[in-house]
């Protein structure tokens, strides 16, 4: 019975893979150069950790979860150049991971025979002080990255995301926001170069690839166009000592109104401000109530902060002694709420921070302020889930002076916040149908308070509900399905996008369930 079992295993699951397996691999060794290029097969007794260290929503490490054939973690542009040909080659799909935060796992999970090229070594952060920019390489984490240039210069930074986790690869390919973004704008806005590999193999820098595909790298989403192996971004001032707070407010104190008025200056006030609003239910009280968290940078001191305070928002009521002045390397951990010993930043370098769990989110924009009425309504089915979360980023300042076609990433004037929508499970099946109908029907909820023609959505907040392409469509299908969310990520930018993708991938290599897809013939 036991051997008979194995066998069909064996029958139905390796041979097949092991076929595809050692023509690739010959492929990959005639391809690369003299280092030898790591690859896990799935007999590896690596391959369950390196294929799950770096995913980090837990809704896609289970056991029915399609793995890759194979991963491979090239150590130079010499290995991804091979990989790429090589998939090509041998018809298999190529999926790249960064820092691996893609919200639906797009990185790690193909639906066809796939490979992973994990880009985890490549870590390099090169800091040109004079020349006031950086290389940083595609497998860095904002944390290191920040970490590593405050090292050289605790005044400069970049403008990247909040969660150290997170890697360049995807982040910058999609924009990327952070507490710096009212000051200095995305990520996208401030890269100045890049290196990638194309769908034909070829290593390719700003000039050699030219200003159209250029464009689209910096905001038109991972994955569509090539392989990013390294990003050149502008470093920025930023003061010796910056300014936070975190204030929390239940519904018994105002939580509602304080909200409500938040929305009427977050993103006016000074662009040395960015306060953001994490909210969530409060636990440990018999009785259920709203927390709202007014979490706040500022690029100043203690002094200034409150005074601005005490003219935007002096309903908060913020006490001198609530306000805390750190380098603006702490600020990130202390929004992150990562834990410093004794004001240490190391855990920026620690890429397991903080711990996983099974997510779905969503994204909206406001351009208008939600009435009272509205926000009480989204308490209420705040009250129907375990944790729920809603965060509101204010937008405005150097986010306005952008045209909504200086990079991809149209979400510019006019936007007051963009809303995250996430909520948190654990158990199996039955449990993730619930929550995510649940977001579902807060979505609609939501239809009258956001952005219309379109609802827009932000493409790092990658969302399979607004349409998928899936890998036996042809062209044309393809296109009018990925017209639906390419308007909702990009705005008018799409058309320009899927232009350059059919320029530069006709074969449409790059692909994934919201890649930007060729125009039909
Ligand atoms: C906990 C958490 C916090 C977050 N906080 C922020 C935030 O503060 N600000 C913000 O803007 N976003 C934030 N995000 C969203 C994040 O920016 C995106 O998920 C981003 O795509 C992640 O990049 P990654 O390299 O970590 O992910 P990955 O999963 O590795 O990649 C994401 C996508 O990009 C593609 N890709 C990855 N590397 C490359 C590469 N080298 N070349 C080409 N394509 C590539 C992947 O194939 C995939 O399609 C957060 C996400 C999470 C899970
Ligand atoms: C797993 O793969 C890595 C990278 O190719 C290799 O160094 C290691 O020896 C392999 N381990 C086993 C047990 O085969
Ligand atoms: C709530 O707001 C009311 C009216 O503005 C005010 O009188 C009251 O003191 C506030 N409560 C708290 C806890 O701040
Ligand atoms: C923190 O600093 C104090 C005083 O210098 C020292 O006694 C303590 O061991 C430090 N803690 C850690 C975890 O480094
Ligand atoms: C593409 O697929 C759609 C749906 O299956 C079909 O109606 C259409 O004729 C196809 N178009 C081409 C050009 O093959």
């Amino acid at each position: 019975m036991f051997f008979f079992f194995y066998a069909l295993l064996l029958s139905i699951s390796c041979f097949p893979s092991i076929a595809v397996n050692e023509n690739f691999l010959q492929c990959l060794s005639v391809q690369s150069s003299q280092t030898i290029l790591p690859v896990y097969t799935p007999i590896n007794t690596s391959f369950s950790s390196v294929l799950e260290t770096s995913a980090k929503n837990l809704r896609f490490l289970t056991p029915t979860t399609p793995k890759p054939r194979l991963i491979i973690t090239p150590l130079e542009e010499s290995h991804v150049k091979a990989a790429v040909l090589c998939c090509r080659q041998h018809g298999l799909q190529m999926r790249v991971r960064s820092g691996g935060h893609d919200y639906e796992g797009l990185s790690y999970v193909s639906h066809v025979p796939f490979v992973i090229v994990d880009l985890i070594n490549f870590r390099s952060v090169n800091v040109d002080i004079e020349g006031g920019t950086a290389w940083v390489e595609a497998g860095v984490t904002v944390g290191e990255a920040y970490y590593r240039i405050a090292q050289k210069n605790p005044t400069l930074a970049i403008p990247a995301a909040l969660c150290p986790t997170v890697g360049v690869g995807g982040q910058f390919s999609g924009g990327g926001y952070g507490s710096l973004m009212r000051k200095y704008g995305l990520a996208g806005d401030n890269i100045v170069d890049a290196r990638l590999v194309n769908a034909k193999g070829e290593i390719l820098n700003r000039e050699s690839m030219g200003e159209d595909l250029f464009w689209a790298i910096r905001g038109g989403g991972g994955g569509s166009f090539g392989v990013i192996l390294s990003w050149k971004i502008k470093l920025v001032p930023v003061p010796a000592t910056v300014t936070g707070f975190t204030v929390a407010r239940t519904l018994e104190q105002n939580a509602t109104s304080l909200i409500h008025k938040w929305q009427s200056f977050a993103a006016k006030v000074h662009e040395d401000l960015f306060m953001r609003v994490i909210i969530s239910k409060a636990s440990g009280n018999s009785k259920q109530t709203i927390l709202a968290l007014f979490q706040t940078m500022f690029l100043g001191g203690t002094d200034r902060l409150l005074s601005i305070m005490k003219q935007s928002f002096p309903e908060l009521g913020l006490k001198p002694e609530e306000c805390t002045e750190m380098t603006w390397l702490q600020s990130v951990a202390y929004v992150a709420n990562l834990p410093m010993t004794n004001g240490s930043v190391d855990v920026l370098l620690d890429r397991n921070q903080p711990s996983k769990n099974k997510f779905k989110a969503k994204s909206d924009y406001v351009t208008e302020a939600i009435p009272e009425t509205g926000l009480v309504g989204i308490w209420e089915r705040f009250f129907e889930v375990e944790s729920p979360v809603m965060i509101f980023t204010p937008y405005g300042g150097k986010m306005d002076e952008f045209s909504e076609s200086a990079i991809p990433f149209p979400h510019r004037a006019g936007t007051m916040y963009k809303i995250q929508h996430l909520v948190t499970w654990t158990g199996g099946v039955a449990e993730s149908r619930k929550h995510r109908d649940w977001i579902s029907k807060l979505y609609s909820y939501m239809t009258p308070y956001v952005s219309k023609s379109p609802r827009a959505a932000y493409v790092n907040y990658r969302d399979l509900d607004l349409g998928e392409t899936k890998a036996n469509m042809n062209n044309t299908e393809s296109y009018l399905r990925a017209k639906v969310w390419g308007a909702k990520y990009f705005k008018k930018n799409f058309d320009r996008l899927v232009q350059v993708k059919t320029k530069f991938d006709p074969e449409n290599f790059f692909r994934h369930e919201q890649s930007i897809p060729v125009l039909p013939s």
